[in-house]
């Protein structure tokens, strides 16, 4: 029998190395971890929806019959309604467990060990944590101070091969979105160009329409932020025909589980009450946003999204941090070179406001 020493050898060894992807932590872990009840816990850490998932959603997935059998491996029922939410064809259209899942599929579609990915820091860190599990080299060109992606260093970076480049927009963590003339920058080139809309239902913006035009373009969007349905894991992208036949062929037969392809249908026939939730939370972003400012120690971002980025201007916002983890509130710190003493809060209700600036002045 080999060793465990022996064992830890046939490891990829460019995966020793790799640095683990920090996720959130469920309510339940939280409350756990702070010693107060969950109900308690302010959960602002994971732009994740306040209102929770439409009533049908729930009310469909208790009465479903079906869970003792595997799901539809073509998700045809849930590619049709997609494909008339979006406006495309049915051929268009692949779903995935989570957008974070296609980020993945796409990746080994495309990326051999040594290949580029573009990526443009600060972002969404599931592209390069991809990147790096399918042995593809992370070419990072990071944003200027507004965020806005830095252009020709970006052309310049696909220009050197690289067959992948990631935008988010809007960009989380700092909400901004990409315009389309300047996708339409990097649409003409050989990289493949992946817009992910995970906040689309937010800002309104798509880059949708151009998939017909351009074969190397490819949207993704969600319904972890919008719908509800983070805790499902349903996501789906907008591709060139040709490619959903082979990211069909390389997924997993059954990757979307039967609750969620129910949850996702169902939440596309409730889409007036979700839409009244999204106009909830975009207000509410307003007045966060508002709030946050009268404090006069954050600078807020201005932003497009179900998030609001801030930096704390008295450098102390990992103490911050912690106070409100005191309290029963979570959001997101970062502190690396890019983004130095940010929060990161994700828009709540507005009992989840009050209580996040009554704690801010506590700390002030
Ligand atoms: C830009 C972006 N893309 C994708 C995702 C992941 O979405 P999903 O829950 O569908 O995997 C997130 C989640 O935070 C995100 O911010």
């Amino acid at each position: 029998m080999i060793s465990p020493e022996d064992m830890e050898k046939l490891i990829r060894s460019e995966l020793k190395d790799m640095p683990a992807y920090i996720p959130i932590e469920p309510t339940d872990v939280l409350s756990r971890r702070i010693n107060l009840p969950e109900e308690n816990v302010i959960k602002l850490d994971g732009n994740e929806n306040p209102y929770g998932c439409s009533l049908r959603v729930k009310q469909t997935l208790a009465d479903y019959a079906y869970y003792h059998l595997y799901p539809d491996p073509e998700q045809r029922e849930l590619r049709k309604a997609l494909a008339k939410y979006t406006g495309v064809s049915i051929e268009n259209i692949l779903a995935g467990s989570g957008s974070d899942e296609l980020i993945d599929l796409i990746l080994r579609l495309f990326i051999r060990p040594g290949d580029g990915v573009v990526n443009c820091p600060p972002t969404f860190g599931m592209y390069p944590f991809s990147t790096d599990v399918c042995g593809g080299k992370v070419v990072s060109v990071p944003r200027q101070q507004d965020f806005s992606i830095d252009i020709p260093a970006t052309k310049k970076a696909m220009a050197k091969g690289a067959k992948v480049i990631f935008i988010a927009s809007p960009n989380n963590p700092s909400g901004n979105i990409t315009s389309e003339p300047v996708i339409l920058e990097f649409l003409n080139s050989d990289t493949v160009v992946v817009i992910d809309e995970a906040y689309f239902e937010f800002s309104g913006e798509t880059m949708v329409p151009l998939v017909a035009k351009y074969s190397n373009l490819i949207v993704l969007r969600t319904f972890s932020k919008w719908a509800g349905l983070a805790g499902l894991r349903v996501g789906y992208g907008i591709f060139p025909v040709n490619i959903v036949k082979h990211l069909m062929k390389i997924k997993q037969p059954y990757n979307i589980n039967a609750a969620a392809q129910v949850a996702a249908l169902e939440s596309l026939k409730d889409i007036s009450h979700l839409r009244g939730t999204i106009k909830a939370i975009i207000n509410e972003r307003e007045r966060l946003m508002a709030r946050l400012g009268q404090l006069g120690w954050l600078k807020s971002y201005p932003s497009r999204s179900n998030f609001i980025l801030c930096s704390v201007l008295n450098g102390r916002a990992r103490a911050i941090h912690k106070g409100l983890q005191k309290r029963g509130i979570f959001v997101r710190y970062f502190d690396t070179p890019l983004l130095k003493d940010c929060l990161r809060i994700s828009v709540g209700k507005p009992e989840h406001t009050d209580a996040l600036i009554a704690a801010l002045k506590e700390m002030r």
